[in-house]
């Protein structure tokens, strides 16, 4: 039997090993996708255990994602962004990946919206506007970065190609004039609070929450209120998920399964 599973801190609520499970069972895969809640002070030696004991995949969340980048040979779209969030252990050692920013990619791709050319607001500029801010770039977007510390922002719009950095009271205009605005803030989470003002979304755009809990976040909500396209915070845990699948099995993963496994976890 393959063992998979994801390692982080804490674990204990993880959507992924449902979503991975359903995968191997619907294509017959004997494998288990379990957790492993790793003690941050052994990061190092958990995941050498892991190579050790010949686990084939680990999905890695918070907060180990430099660590993990450390840790494996990263694939090089890797190395700019400095995370690793999928680890493949293969023979020739164990390489590193980050399904954040491909998955989210791929999210935007299954709903049909053309980042090549648009104008992608990125708001904040922690962990999961890294993935975002790069990914949008190499999608061909122009990205702009707004962050209440607006220091960070423009700390992380420097190592992004062309992009801009922002504080949030510049949000309203970047919106105005934005194809794709991305909360990437954890503004929204188990509340009913949104980074994004009101009255400054239109029509003509598409938003997407990189918060999953609640799935319908106020960002969303406002945002199809002025008739702008919604992508929800799942398809991004739905999309690392797919693409850490098919990097692990190399087989296309069943993604309807795998999303219907996710949601009635949500
Ligand atoms: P992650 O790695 O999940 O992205 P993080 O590194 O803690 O998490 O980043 C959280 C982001 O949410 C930051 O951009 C943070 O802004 P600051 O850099 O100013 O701290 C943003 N954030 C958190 N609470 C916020 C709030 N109440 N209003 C606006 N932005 C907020």
């Amino acid at each position: 039997m393959d063992v998979y599973g994801i390692i982080g801190n804490p674990v204990e609520h993880s959507l992924s090993p449902p979503m991975h499970q359903a995968a191997f069972d619907h294509l017959g895969i004997d494998a288990k996708f379990v957790t492993f809640e790793a003690d941050p002070d052994r990061i190092e030696e958990a995941f050498r255990g892991a190579e050790a004991l010949g686990i084939d995949g680990l999905t890695v969340t918070l907060p180990f994602k430099h660590d993990a980048y450390e840790f494996v040979d990263p694939e090089e779209s890797v190395e700019r962004v400095g995370a690793v969030n999928t680890i493949d252990f293969t023979d020739d050692g164990p390489i590193g990946y980050n399904t954040d920013m491909t998955g989210t990619l791929r999210a935007f791709e299954h709903h049909d919206v053309e980042l090549d050319g648009a104008k992608a607001v990125v708001v904040g500029a922690g962990g999961a506007a890294r993935a975002l801010a790069f990914g949008f770039e190499e999608a061909g977007a122009d990205v702009a970065v707004a962050n209440r510390t607006e220091s960070k922002a423009h700390d992380l719009a420097e190592e992004v190609p062309g992009a801009t950095g922002h504080g949030l009271d510049e949000l309203p205009d970047l919106m105005a004039d934005a194809d794709v605005v991305a909360n990437a803030t954890s503004v929204g989470l188990e509340s009913d609070e949104s980074v994004a003002p009101a009255d400054a979304w239109h029509g003509d755009c598409v938003a997407f929450d990189a918060v999953y809990k609640p799935l319908d976040t106020t960002f969303l909500t406002d945002a199809a209120n002025a008739g702008a396209q919604t992508i929800d915070g799942a398809w991004m845990l739905l999309f690392q998920g797919v693409d850490a699948f098919e990097t692990w099995t190399g087989e296309d993963a069943p993604v309807d399964v795998m999303n219907d496994a996710l949601r009635a976890e949500l």
